[in-house]
């Protein structure tokens, strides 16, 4: 009976947590994106659900979830926390995110918790720490943060594996994680982990990989770690540590593989027994402050396969120093062996070329090695990279390079290097970077590098003595991408139209060298080249139009060629062009104001030709930062940090205006402008004699002027609906010069009939010294051509806005209101300041001036009424 009745218990209790368990698969499904997991459904029993098992015993409770890269997007649901006897919940690579349900707690008989690979954010949650069963625990490369829960190591007593790479936790690594006494695998690595490394890992005997690179982790290797012969990785690199590596290393980790302490303070001496570690495959030591001899004996670590002493202060002041480089020789697994930028010196052993052809890297570059590249380098056909550069080799480049079959970048700029370039090197098909510069390389260029069909960067600059022709070929080389550097050689002849073949290259220098004729057309086909440096070279002719096609080019150097001609108008429509360098050339005409339309210009330098007329000032000409003119002769304007002669003729372009305003002292509105102007008379005489050589030039450094063309935009065309007013002598129009500049008004002189333009000149300056807050001045003067060829003259004078004080004594309209009527007091103040100008005129004046035509039609009034 009692068994009869727990059997049904029993059974009850499975059918009600069965549904369950649907339930909360159900549940979890529903939280992830739309169309996941359509294979769960009814027609199916849930136990034969994709990524489902069941348990066997229980045969309705799931002890497996196992949907590894299914793609599945959305939130974990807490309803898995249901699945009370899931024993391996494996999701990893999917796009999950949200955080990790805290009811996960539940799930004490978890074993292996696997959520790598996804978008997972928060922290991890407290209540992990009662899934008492875990032993595997994968969260790597998610967006976690936070601290660990120290309680995790307090209760997760049976973890063997703790996965955290790539995530953001922050805070110390907990202590209580050493308590953790099967753990063989704890990678931690880049995350935000602060502090100390734990003393108590070290007495956990099983540990096998203990991995924090990457962190911000400071101090020491704790001396416990030195105990745990177990170890087979251990990675500290790209941290804050420091202290030295023990002198008994290599007899503390019999088994260990790899060994990280890069990136980090540590000091004093590589010890010689890392030579007894027998199973080390990885040795990184680089960017840490190592100094002394590396052990010559560590070829004796026959299964090495990478070993980095990079960016140390290692040393080699004799034969002894380099020994190891010849041990290394035995090392018969060895891929890559990085030993730039240290204090090495003397002669690259002769040895190198019996290192293993598994050898792929092999860098020595930024050190102080002399000698020659050895003859028989070509054996090490494995070589994917190699970098002897920055050092003091000299010698030939041995014509063995060329079998070097499999090598993709070579660098041995910053040398003595000399003799020609052997054409062998054509032969390194895969070669995509080359790197000679700046050695003493002689002789032509090999046509065979034209064969180089994957280059990516080709660069032979400063050699000096290169000479000969370009290679047709290199042209050709379409895979020639990043940038193409021949400058600073000795190369002759002409600049073959086939550059254009250069279709993907963005940048070209040949700066310095004796490179002629015309700059050719097909240069335009370079459609993506973004500097082209022809500089210092002897090109001649004009500057190709087509230049225009270019639109991504932001450097033009062509400084210091033979270049003739004008500066192309195109030039402006090169929107992207920053710098244009023109200086030292035989350029001429005048400088295309559409230049102004290259708004992120910023460098410009046009010195030194024979350049001529106005600087422009709009645009980026207004801008000083980094621009040149000088040199040119004949230039003139410009903003006045150019500190260029004011423009004698006419200039034939607008120019600011804003520097004007601070003359103005008085305005002008109607008709009446032109009497009160003409009716002016010079009593004190104006000598022709005395004042008419002298005059003009007064004239123009007094005023900026102001082209014809400006006028004529201004006034639209001296409209009829601008026409303020007209008499004897001309015209006065309402003028706007700029946009943004308020009205002013022009007196264009008819000079038919007020004769001969020197009266025009004398009006200007004796206006010049009139001062007065009364009496209207003049802005500038424009004495120009107009497009029939015939003499302009006028004169720029401010806008008065309330017009004569006839119009407001007889209004139009005859209908006096409180709007258009002066009150008492301000027809005291206009008649004040009459008088007040007239005694202006007549007594303090020089010369004294009579005003022969006084009247209310030539009183003007200002914005505030005042005469
Ligand atoms: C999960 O279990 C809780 C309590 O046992 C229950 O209230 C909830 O409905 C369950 N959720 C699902 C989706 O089964
Ligand atoms: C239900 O799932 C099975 C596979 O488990 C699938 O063949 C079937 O097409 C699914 N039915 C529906 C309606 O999605
Ligand atoms: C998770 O599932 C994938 C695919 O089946 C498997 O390769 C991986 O080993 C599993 N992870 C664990 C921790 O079992
Ligand atoms: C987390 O654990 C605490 C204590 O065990 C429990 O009270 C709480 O319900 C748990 N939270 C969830 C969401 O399961
Ligand atoms: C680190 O994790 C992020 C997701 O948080 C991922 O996008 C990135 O590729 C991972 N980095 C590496 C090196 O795996
Ligand atoms: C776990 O480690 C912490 C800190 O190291 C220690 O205080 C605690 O007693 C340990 N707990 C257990 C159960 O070993
Ligand atoms: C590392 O920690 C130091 C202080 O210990 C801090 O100044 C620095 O900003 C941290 N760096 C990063 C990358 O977190
Ligand atoms: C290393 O282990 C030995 C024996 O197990 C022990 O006596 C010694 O204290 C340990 N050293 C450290 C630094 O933990
Ligand atoms: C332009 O060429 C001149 C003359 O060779 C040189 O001095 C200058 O550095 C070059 N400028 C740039 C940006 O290349
Ligand atoms: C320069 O800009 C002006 C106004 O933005 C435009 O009318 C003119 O066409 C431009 N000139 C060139 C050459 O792009
Ligand atoms: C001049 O150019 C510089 C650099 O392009 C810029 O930072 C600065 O604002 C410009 N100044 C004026 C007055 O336009």
């Amino acid at each position: 009976m009692s068994l009869l009745w727990s059997l049904l218990v029993a059974a009850l209790t499975i059918s009600t947590a069965s549904a369950g368990d649907e339930a909360a698969l159900l549940a979890f499904k529903a939280r992830l994106g739309d169309g996941a997991m359509v294979s769960w459904n009814s027609s199916v029993h849930f136990c034969s659900w994709e990524g489902v098992m069941c348990s066997r015993r229980h045969q309705e409770r799931v002890v497996a979830l196992s949907l590894h890269g299914s793609a599945l997007t959305g939130e974990l649901s807490p309803a898995l926390g249901n699945l009370t006897f899931l024993r391996t919940l494996n999701l990893s690579s999917n796009g999950l995110h949200g955080e990790i349900p805290a009811s996960l707690g539940r799930l004490r008989r978890l074993r292996i918790l696997e959520l790598s690979d996804n978008l997972l954010s928060g922290t991890l949650p407290v209540n992990l720490s009662s899934c008492i069963s875990l032993t595997f625990m994968a969260l790597d490369n998610n967006k976690l943060g936070g601290r660990i829960p120290p309680v995790l190591g307090e209760r997760l007593t049976s973890l063997t594996r703790i996965w955290l790479l790539n995530n953001s936790f922050t805070g110390p690594i907990p202590a209580s994680l050493a308590n953790l006494s099967d753990l063989q695998y704890l990678v931690l690595s880049k995350n935000q982990f602060v502090g100390p490394i734990p003393e108590g890992f070290g007495s956990i005997q099983s540990m096998e990989y203990f991995f924090v690179t990457a962190n911000n982790l400071s101090g020491m290797i704790p001396p416990s770690f030195y105990n745990l012969s177990s170890l087979k990785g251990l990675g500290v690199g790209g941290n804050m540590l420091h202290g030295s590596i023990p002198d008994d290393i290599g007899n503390k980790f019999p088994i260990m593989q790899i060994l990280d302490l890069d990136t980090n303070q540590f000091t004093g001496t590589i010890p010689s027994s890392l030579s007894n570690i027998s199973h080390l495959t990885t040795l990184h030591l680089w960017g840490n402050r190592l100094t002394g001899y590396v052990p010559p004996t560590l070829g004796r670590l026959e299964a090495l396969e990478i070993l980095d002493l990079s960016a140390n202060m290692l040393e080699s002041y004799d034969s002894e120093g380099l020994q190891f480089i010849t041990s290394l020789a035995n090392c018969s697994q060895l891929r890559w062996l990085a030993l730039g930028s240290n204090y090495f010196e003397g002669q690259l052993p002769g040895s190198i070329v019996n290192f293993s052809r598994t050898l792929e890297k092999f860098w020595i570059v930024d050190n102080r090695i002399n000698g020659s590249i050895p003859q028989d380098i070509g054996n090490l056909v494995g070589l994917h990279l190699l970098t002897l550069a920055i050092n003091y080799m000299s010698g030939v480049i041995p014509e063995s390079i060329g079998k070097l079959e499999n090598l993709i970048e070579l660098q041995v700029y910053n040398n003595n290097l000399s003799g020609l370039l052997p054409s062998s090197l054509g032969n390194l098909s895969h070669l995509s970077r080359l790197y000679a510069d700046s050695n003493n390389l002689e002789g032509p260029i090999p046509a065979s590098l034209g064969k180089l069909k994957n280059i990516f960067v080709l660069d032979l600059a400063k050699n000096y003595r290169l000479n000969g022709s370009i290679p047709k070929d290199i042209f050709e080389l379409s895979s020639l991408s990043w940038y193409l550097d021949l400058s600073y050689n000795a190369l002759s002849g002409t600049l073959p139209s086939e550059v254009g073949s250069l279709t993907n290259l963005n940048t070209l220098t040949l700066s310095g060298n004796q490179l002629s004729g015309k700059i050719p057309e097909g240069i335009q086909n370079c459609i993506v080249m973004e500097w082209l440096s022809l500089d210092n070279n002897l090109f001649e002719g004009s500057i190709p139009q087509s230049l225009k096609n270019m639109k991504r080019l932001t450097v033009l150097n062509l400084t210091m060629n033979k270049l003739s001609g004008n500066i192309p108008d195109v030039l402006g429509s090169i929107r992207n062009l920053q710098e244009l360098y023109l200086a030292h050339n035989n350029l001429s005409g005048l400088i295309p104001t559409v230049l102004m339309n290259l708004t992120v210009l910023w460098g410009l330098d046009l010195s030194y030709n024979d350049l001529l007329g106005e600087v422009p000032k709009g645009g980026v000409f207004g801008n000083l930062t980094s621009k040149s003119v000088t040199g040119n002769k004949q230039l003139c304007g410009g903003i006045p940090q150019l500190h260029l002669v004011p423009c004698s003729t006419d200039p034939v372009r607008g120019s600011k205006t804003h520097k004007w305003k601070g003359l103005l002292i008085s305005l002008a509105a109607t008709g009446a402008i032109l009497l009160l102007i003409s009716v002016i008379v010079i009593i004190w005489k104006l000598k022709k004699r005395q004042k008419s050589q002298a005059q003009p030039i007064t004239t123009e450094e007094q005023f900026p002027r102001v082209s014809y063309q400006a006028l004529f935009r201004g006034t639209s065309e001296f409209s009829e609906s601008n026409l303020l007013g007209k008499g004897r002598y001309g015209a006065v129009y309402r003028c706007i010069l700029h946009d943004d500049d308020s009205p002013v008004a022009v007196k264009v002189f008819d000079l038919q009939q007020s004769g001969s333009s020197k009266s025009f000149e004398a009006e200007c300056e004796s206006l010049r010294r009139v001062r007065h807050r009364y009496l209207i001045k003049i802005i500038t003067c424009c004495s120009s051509i107009d497009p029939q060829g015939q003499d302009f003259k006028a004169l720029v004078l401010d806008l008065m806005p309330n017009g004569s004080l006839d119009g407001w004594l007889h209004p139009k309209e005859n209908m006096y209101t409180l709007n258009n009527t002066l009150s008492l007091s301000q027809r005291l103040d206009i008649a004040v300041q009459v008088v007040d100008a007239l005694d202006y005129l007549h007594n303090h004046c020089q010369p004294p001036i009579v005003h022969c035509d006084v009247k209310p039609g030539n009183i003007l009034l200002g914005e505030d009424m005042s005469a």
